[in-house]
């Protein structure tokens, strides 16, 4: 079941965040919303490359949808080589090197991967790489779908959400993470509103957050990254729900930069912080202090993008000619401030995240 549904020329469409046809990987251009609706199509492993380096495509599990289409289409051009292997490898390092933090990009690609290994001719290497890429996708859809399910029980009717950078379904492949118990909870005749964080630098919330609680009818309201604390404080938000980009086994989050903030000022004011996470962003193979976080280019807080009135894309410089600026883009939340995590398995402590260790081939989801 397809989640998203645009008006398009006057016609309500279903869609998914990404896609691949033959050997074509088409997705949803995230740098165009909430302006354009307009689908993105990459012809060949170097484009799916870009696009994720772009944020084209962003958010854990869409990346790791695109990684794992971006494979498949690397596959199907390493076997028009003389050096099968080598090609491919190198073709995968190029989709591996776009984006360091969000591991199911590298758990997907790894997967089609170790399906390709089992393969003997051009032909089963392909149609291997396709079954797992299909695979991968149909379990994320499962995945996001069960997180809205046991998400929807934590949530009361008349609740007021606040949630952090875009975990809906344009950061997965349908459905979302945070966002999808506030769709089931909506959709099953509870009154919710959204605080949206804005999410600076990228704007995730604004733009994405924003245009996707429209078209699902949902009352939310954009703040300002800075105002969380002053509704927290006035007993305005009821709960916080965010995604993760990686999730190691002691319960700590990365996701967006500003998550930590957030869950600190919720702790603070006794508000519960839930982090909806499936289990292809659990990592168990690394400690959190291994973790690579990602830095993008200082232009994104140096500058902001959007359209003019004359609808053409605009980019405005809001600091002195000189200055600098940093940019991370994720930060680390470590276990104490985390209510629960969310997932397809269940609600978990992040005391019992030990439980769903489990080797990489028990991890896949029994739909
Ligand atoms: O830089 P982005 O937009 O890819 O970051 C996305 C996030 O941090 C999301 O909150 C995270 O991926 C969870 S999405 C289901």
């Amino acid at each position: 079941v397809t989640y998203l549904r645009v008006k398009i020329d006057g016609k309500m469409k279903d869609f998914r965040t990404i896609w691949m046809e033959n050997s074509v990987v088409k997705m949803i251009d995230q740098t165009k919303l909430p302006y354009k609706f307009e689908i993105f199509t990459s012809k060949d492993h170097h484009e799916t490359a870009r696009a994720i380096k772009n944020m084209v495509v962003r958010g854990a599990p869409a990346i790791g949808a695109a990684g794992a289409y971006g494979t498949v289409q690397a596959t199907i051009e390493a076997t028009k080589t003389s050096s099968f292997d080598k090609t491919l490898k190198k073709y995968v390092n190029e989709l591996k090197n776009t984006r360091p933090t969000a591991v199911d990009l590298f758990h997907a690609i790894d997967r089609v991967l170790d399906q390709v290994r089992n393969g003997t001719t051009n032909g089963e290497w392909i149609e291997l790489a396709r079954n797992e890429a299909d695979e991968i996708v149909r379990e994320s859809v499962y995945a996001c779908k069960r997180i809205g399910e046991y998400g929807n029980k934590l949530i009361k009717n008349g609740y007021k959400i606040l949630t952090h950078c875009n975990a809906g379904w344009l950061a997965c492949v349908d459905w979302g993470t945070a966002l999808a118990p506030i769709y089931v909870a909506h959709r099953s005749g509870k009154d919710v509103f959204v605080f949206v964080d804005e999410t600076r630098p990228r704007l995730q919330g604004a733009k994405l957050t924003a245009w996707e609680l429209e078209q699902e009818c949902i009352p939310y309201a954009i703040i300002a990254d800075n105002a969380a604390g002053y509704y927290m404080q006035k007993r305005e938000i009821d709960m916080v729900i965010v995604g993760a980009d990686r999730v190691t086994v002691d319960g700590s989050v990365t996701n967006k930069i500003g998550t930590y903030e957030k869950a600190v000022v919720a702790k603070e004011n006794g508000i519960p912080f839930y982090v909806a996470v499936p289990m292809s962003t659990l990592d168990f193979d690394i400690t959190r202090d291994e973790i690579k976080i990602e830095e993008r280019s200082g232009n994104e807080v140096l500058y902001v993008y959007g359209i003019n009135h004359r609808e053409k894309f605009n980019e405005v410089r809001i600091a002195p000619s000189k200055s600098k600026a940093l940019n991370p883009a994720f930060d680390i939340t470590p276990s104490e401030f985390i209510t629960s995590f969310i997932t397809e398995k269940g609600i978990f402590k992040p005391n019992e995240l030990k439980k769903l260790k489990r080797k990489k081939s028990e991890m896949i989801s029994t739909c």
